[in-house]
Parts: C-alpha cells; sequence; structure tokens
C-alpha cells in the first residue's frame, strides 16, 4: 500500500528538506481553525437569503466543469472572504483556491488551500452536509488543517504530529481516532462521484464490484466531511477518484492524525487523471487495497 501515514505528503514521504516545527504547525493549525470558522459563519448566514423560501437563485448559481457541476455565489464570496483575511493574517503567502485559481508555490513556501464551500450540490439544496476547508500545505505536504461543518457547527482540525480534534458547538474538544474495525467485510465505505459522464459510468461500475464485499456505502456529498468522518469513527474508510487538491489538503491530514492510512496522489494533481484518493482505518486498510486492486478500483479513471 503507498502509504503516507502519519504525515500526508505528496509522493508517499515526507519532505526532510522543509522540517516541520511544532510551534510553527500549532499557529497555522490556529489559522486554519479561524479561517475556516469565519468563512463557515459568512455560508450559515448567506443561505437563507440566497437559497430561502421565497427567495429567487436565478442568477446564484453558475456551471463549471459540466452542467451539474455548480459554482454559487457563496462560494465565491467565501474564498474572497478568506483570501482578504490571509492577506491580512499572513502577507505575501500563496493561495490555491477552488474558485479562484493559484499555485502550490515554491518548495520552501506556505501555501493555503482552500475549498469554501465542499458540498455545494447539498448547499444548494439544503441538505446539511456542506464545509468549508482551509489547509496550510509546505513542498506539497500538509502541515495544518481545518474543515467546518457548516450545518452541524463542528470543527474538525488537525496539525502534522500533533493529533486531530473534533470541536463541538458548545466548545468541547474530542480527539479523533478511526474505528477499530478489522475486515473490509464489515466496512462502512464512503466515497464520491465527479462531474463528468464517463468517469461517473465507471464508478458506478466499481460500487456495484465493491458493494458485495463490504457492509455498506455513503455518498455523503462531500469529501473533506467524509476524510473527517473516518478520522471520528462515523466511516470505515473513504475512496474517490479525480479529487481536487483542495478536496483532501484538510481532511487527509484530519484522518491520517486520528490514525487512517492515506493514499493521496501528489498535491496539485489535476482532476482529470482521476487519481485515487484513499482513507481507510488502519485494520482494514492493507485488505482494502489488495481488493481496490482485484477489482480494478486502485487504477485512475481519466476524464472524458
Ligand atoms: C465535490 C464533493 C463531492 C465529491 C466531488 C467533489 P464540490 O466537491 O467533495 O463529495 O464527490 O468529487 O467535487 O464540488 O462540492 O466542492
Amino acid at each position: 500500500m503507498r502509504e503516507s501515514n502519519p504525515s500526508v505528503t505528496a509522493a508517499g514521504a515526507p519532505d526532510p528538506a522543509v522540517p516541520a516545527d511544532p510551534d510553527e504547525i500549532a499557529e497555522l493549525r490556529r489559522v486554519a481553525v479561524h479561517l475556516a470558522r469565519t468563512a463557515a459563519d459568512h455560508v450559515r448566514a448567506r443561505r437563507p437569503e440566497v437559497f430561502g423560501a421565497g427567495e429567487d437563485a436565478e442568477g446564484a448559481v453558475q456551471a463549471k466543469s459540466s452542467p451539474t457541476d455548480p459554482v454559487t455565489v457563496v462560494d465565491t464570496e467565501a474564498e474572497q472572504l478568506i483570501r482578504r483575511m490571509l492577506a491580512d493574517l499572513r502577507p505575501g503567502e500563496q493561495v490555491l483556491g477552488e474558485e479562484g485559481g493559484g499555485s502550490l508555490g515554491g518548495a520552501g513556501e506556505i501555501v493555503w488551500v482552500v475549498d469554501p464551500i465542499d458540498g455545494t450540490v447539498n448547499f444548494m439544496y439544503g441538505i446539511p452536509a456542506y464545509a468549508v476547508s482551509v489547509a496550510a500545505m509546505r513542498g506539497g505536504r500538509s502541515l495544518a488543517g481545518a474543515v467546518v461543518d457548516v450545518a452541524a457547527g463542528l470543527v474538525y482540525s488537525a496539525g502534522l504530529g500533533g493529533g486531530a480534534t473534533r470541536t463541538e458547538p458548545d466548545g468541547t474538544s474530542i480527539p479523533l481516532r478511526c474505528t477499530e474495525v478489522g475486515e473490509v467485510g464489515m466496512t462502512l465505505l464512503a466515497t464520491g462521484f465527479g462531474y463528468g459522464a464517463a468517469r461517473r459510468a465507471r464508478q458506478g461500475q466499481l460500487i456495484g464490484a465493491l458493494l458485495p464485499h463490504v457492509r455498506d456505502i455513503r455518498r455523503i456529498g462531500s469529501a473533506a466531511l467524509d476524510l473527517c468522518m473516518v478520522a471520528a469513527g462515523r466511516a470505515d474508510a473513504h475512496y474517490e477518484h479525480g479529487l481536487n487538491t483542495w478536496d483532501w489538503a484538510a481532511g487527509a491530514l484530519i484522518a491520517a492524525e486520528a490514525g487512517a492510512r492515506v493514499v493521496l496522489p501528489p498535491a496539485g494533481t489535476v482532476s482529470k487523471s482521476g487519481e485515487l484518493v484513499v482513507a481507510a482505518a488502519p485494520g482494514i486498510a492493507a485488505e482494502l487495497m489488495e481488493l481496490f486492486d482485484r477489482l480494478g478500483v486502485s487504477e485512475a479513471i481519466l476524464e472524458d
């Protein structure tokens, strides 16, 4: 298994040329939590204004890679808010955002990887499973990350080597651990689908092949939340082909710091290449990857 636990790296091994100082990681985590929380407050406040009963949401949604791949005005506002806060708090640092683009910067540079709303379709429909995700990466490795479950008001966060927690709306923080599941047959497996038709057709075939081998499948609609669910023991594993870096940059670190075995493409890999992301509880990770190899799940699914 291509494994990168406990650290989350681009190619699997931490870059020793870029040492990670625990104090710096703690500060990056604090900033990530602040940014994600503030943006989540904005997203929560804006939903009824844009998509509430009686509101005319026409003009608030545009299509991206396909007619079914939406971006709303609130995604754009939340990302702009995070960019403005970063310009103030961390001037000069790079930002890579789902809506505004950007780059991963040079090897020694911090880059903030932002998904302003992961689960945009849920957000539009009012299904309470969408999140703000913010990670600080360097050299292709996530050093700190925060994912805020907007509707539930839960804050998931992690720092490299510093563990993962979930903070409840009343301020209580709980350390996160994956489940102790020991066999794939008892695995609750979360996954997601891309927006392109051909990739979806293949993803559907793979689900059909996997379903007889696992306890059940979940398709919640937010990869960032799926990864946090693995961390919190609310799912045993997550996999998806063709995620973008902003979908997993924070959530994969949170899962890894909660004990998950994580497989990732190099940071910056484009969705089109269809590479696989996996986070699995440690007791099933090897068996699950063997099953993935046997059924063809491990292979990339190129975009049509
Ligand atoms: C999507 C969600 C979904 C996953 C898609 C992602 P978005 O992100 O994470 O669960 O299956 O592949 O694109 O578009 O809502 O930011």
